[in-house]
Order: structure tokens, then C-alpha cells, then sequence
């Protein structure tokens, strides 16, 4: 009996592979584009339909597959994201956005922390407002990455708060990478997308794509292509955290205030939304800093992603490669498709 589980685990496995080398062979996935595609970088640049292989036909010229973190702007889920904090004045007006990187430290941009009198950050919350549920962390102090007068690109500060230990909030890991050539997309969460008024500032999100020939030194740019939206957008903001794969990856230093409408889902638009510097450029910095933080600290954050939020991911995998057997194999589903998608379901809940 128990032999018998294990061959069909095993066989869950080979079918599993088998099935994604068959239907995602093109697909530019989450976990593909990790490797990057150093000899498609010209693809990626293309407006032309040549580059586009698995794509259906709403999206016929559209160089990016639906299965791309590319996508429209989204409200971000109050627990979505509980590493963001909205960055806030004495007077209650939102400055920026920041991570929380560790129990009582705050990433953000050094221009934020020379430009305003901050006064304290919001976590636990999807509105820049006081109130509700809202946690508040009160300012003690802050520091700016040390070259950064004498470098404006070196963007970056810490912003130390009050200390706290609640479930609500975790921290975001660190990517260890050390250049973003290979990186192809990754998501950037603030409080400064999609803004034309003074209005409560909303957490949101969007997939942005990297093209490494348009970037300026180590400064990436994040571009919009084939986006879906009606409503006016931008990105208003500094100091939002940008992620792959759930570690942060960067952040935003500047972001697009012209606010724009025309953005679509058949065409390439190739809009650059965001300069976004690196996280390798002042990890050695940060990683000193956030030691010295944990040293002799009782209660350090959990990670980003908690173990609630993984199995939420791991649901979201699964339905990703399902529609991704729905797209590629077209309206019927064939007897391997099923297969796969059962070996994969025995995969994911190790019968
Ligand atoms: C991209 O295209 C240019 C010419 O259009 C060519 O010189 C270059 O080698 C190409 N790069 C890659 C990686 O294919
Ligand atoms: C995209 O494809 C449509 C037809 O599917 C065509 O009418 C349109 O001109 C194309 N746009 C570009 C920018 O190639
Ligand atoms: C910050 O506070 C100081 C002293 O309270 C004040 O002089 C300065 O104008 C304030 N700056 C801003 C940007 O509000
Ligand atoms: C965080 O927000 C949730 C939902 O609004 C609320 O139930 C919870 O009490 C908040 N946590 C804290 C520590 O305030
Ligand atoms: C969090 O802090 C409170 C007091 O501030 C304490 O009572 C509680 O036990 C702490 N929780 C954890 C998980 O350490
Ligand atoms: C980067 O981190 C991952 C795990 O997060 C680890 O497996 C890998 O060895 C690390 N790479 C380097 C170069 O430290």
C-alpha cells in the first residue's frame, strides 16, 4: 500500500513536469523569468507581433503572456501585504511608502526622510488614514544611506519606529541577488498609484516589466505594457517596496506623475512607470543595520509570507497552471490535461 503511494507521488511528479514542459514551454511564469532571458532581451523590447507565441487572441500583439505579473493596477487586500506601511505627517498627511524589514525599521527613500517631518507609519491598513484597525508605529529616528548626498541615485533610508510584535504585521525578506539583469518582472505595492486628487490614498498593486538595456546604472525601470484600465494611471509615490518572488527586490525613487488613460490590453504601450534602485546596491548596509537591530531584540517579525499566506499561494499556483492547461490546449480539455491537473492535485496535498 504504502509502495503503492510512493510510485504514484513519483508519477505525480514525472506527469507534472511532463505537463508544464508541454503547456508552458513559452509561458514567461513566475518562475521562468527568474532565469531571465539575456538572449531575448530584444523580445521583450519588440511592439511587433514576432516574440508573441502562446498568447491568445485578445492579446495577439502584446508581448507578455496572461500568466505574467503584468497586469492591471489592483487594490491590495487589507493582509495582502503586511509588510507596507504608509509613511505620515504630524498632520496626518500621507508623505510615502515603506517595508518593514525588521521589528521597528523601515525602508524608505531617503528623499522622503530629508523632504518631510515624519511623524509616524500606518501598518495594518490598505488606507493612508488613522483609524479603524490601523496600527501606529511613532518615528525615533531615521538614517540616510550614508553616500547618498554625494549620490542622489543612493535613494535609501531607514526610518526606526516603536518596536511592536503583532500577528498583523511580518517583515519582507531581502533578495540576495546581485544583478537585476536577469530579473524580468516583479510587483511594485504603494499608496501613490493611480492618484489625480488629494483623495484617501489607497494600497495598491502592479506588475511591472524590467528591460535591462533601458536601465541607468543600477537604476531599473519598471514599464507598463498591454495593461487593461479605464482609469486614469500613475504612480505617485516613493519609497514603495518592490518585490519578486516574495522577497523585496527594490525600491521605488521615482515614480510617473504624469497620469495617463491610455493604456491597452491588445497593443504594447511601453510605458516606464518607475526608476526603482536595487536592493543590492545598499544591502551589505541594510543587512548590517538590521542585525544590529536583532541583536538582543525579544520579539523579531515573522517573515512575508507567514504560513497562512503560503497555502493561499499555493492554492493561487494551482489555479495559475490550471488556466494556463485551459488557454494552451484550447477549449477541451484532453486526457493528459486531466491527468496532470490530478497528479498535480495529489502532488500538492501529498495523498
Ligand atoms: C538585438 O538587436 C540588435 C539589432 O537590432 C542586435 O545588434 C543585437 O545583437 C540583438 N541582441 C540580442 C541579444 O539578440
Ligand atoms: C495589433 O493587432 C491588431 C489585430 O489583432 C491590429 O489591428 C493592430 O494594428 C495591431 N497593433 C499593433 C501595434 O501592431
Ligand atoms: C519641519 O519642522 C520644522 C520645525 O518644526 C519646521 O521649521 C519645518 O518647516 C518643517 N518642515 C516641513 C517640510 O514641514
Ligand atoms: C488589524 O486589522 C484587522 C482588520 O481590520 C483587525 O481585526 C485587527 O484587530 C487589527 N490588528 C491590530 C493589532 O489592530
Ligand atoms: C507581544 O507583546 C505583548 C506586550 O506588549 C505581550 O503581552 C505578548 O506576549 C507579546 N507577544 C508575543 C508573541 O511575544
Ligand atoms: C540566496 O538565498 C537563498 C535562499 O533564500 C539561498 O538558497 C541561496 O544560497 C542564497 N544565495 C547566496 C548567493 O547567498
Amino acid at each position: 500500500m504504502k509502495q503503492g503511494f510512493v510510485s504514484l507521488h513519483l508519477l505525480a511528479i514525472l506527469m507534472l513536469l511532463f505537463g508544464m514542459f508541454n503547456t508552458c514551454k513559452s509561458s514567461e511564469d513566475q518562475e521562468d523569468s527568474e532565469l531571465g532571458d539575456a538572449e531575448n532581451d530584444n523580445d521583450s523590447m519588440s511592439i511587433s507581433a514576432d516574440d508573441d507565441k502562446d498568447n491568445d487572441a485578445v492579446n495577439k500583439n502584446c508581448s507578455r503572456s496572461q500568466n505574467s505579473l503584468t497586469h492591471e493596477i489592483q487594490q491590495a487586500r487589507l493582509g495582502q501585504f503586511p509588510f507596507v506601511v504608509a509613511v505620515m505627517s504630524e498632520q496626518n498627511e500621507y508623505l510615502c511608502s515603506g517595508a518593514l524589514v525588521s521589528n521597528g525599521m523601515i525602508l524608505t527613500t531617503a528623499t522622503c526622510l530629508k523632504e518631510y517631518n515624519i511623524s509616524y507609519v500606518l501598518a495594518n491598513t490598505t488606507k493612508a488614514v488613522k483609524g479603524d484597525n490601523a496600527i501606529i508605529l511613532r518615528v525615533v529616528y531615521s538614517v540616510k544611506f550614508p553616500t547618498f548626498q554625494a549620490d542622489e541615485t543612493k535613494d535609501v533610508g531607514i526610518l526606526y519606529v516603536d518596536r511592536h510584535n503583532h500577528s498583523e504585521v511580518t517583515r519582507i525578506r531581502i533578495s540576495n541577488y546581485t544583478a537585476s539583469k536577469g530579473l524580468a518582472e516583479m510587483e511594485a505595492i504603494g499608496f501613490g498609484l493611480n492618484l489625480e486628487t488629494h483623495g484617501t490614498r489607497e494600497l495598491q498593486y502592479v506588475g511591472f516589466e524590467h528591460r535591462p538595456a533601458y536601465d541607468e546604472g543600477d537604476i531599473m525601470k519598471g514599464y507598463l505594457d498591454c495593461i487593461e484600465t479605464k482609469v486614469v494611471t500613475c504612480f505617485r509615490d516613493t519609497g514603495s517596496p518592490v518585490i519578486f518572488n516574495n522577497e523585496l527586490v527594490g525600491i521605488v525613487i521615482k515614480g510617473q506623475p504624469d497620469c495617463i488613460k491610455e493604456m491597452s490590453s491588445s497593443y504594447s504601450v511601453n510605458k516606464a512607470m518607475a526608476n526603482i534602485l536595487p536592493t543590492y546596491v545598499f544591502k551589505t548596509w541594510l543587512d548590517d543595520r538590521i542585525a544590529k537591530n536583532e541583536l538582543n531584540q525579544k520579539v523579531t517579525l515573522v517573515a512575508y509570507p507567514d504560513v497562512a499566506q503560503s497555502e493561499n499561494e499555493k492554492a493561487k499556483k494551482i489555479r495559475r497552471v490550471l488556466s494556463h492547461i485551459d488557454t494552451s490546449s484550447g477549449s477541451k480539455p484532453s486526457f493528459l490535461n486531466i491527468f496532470v491537473l490530478m497528479s498535480l492535485l495529489l502532488h500538492f496535498f501529498k495523498v
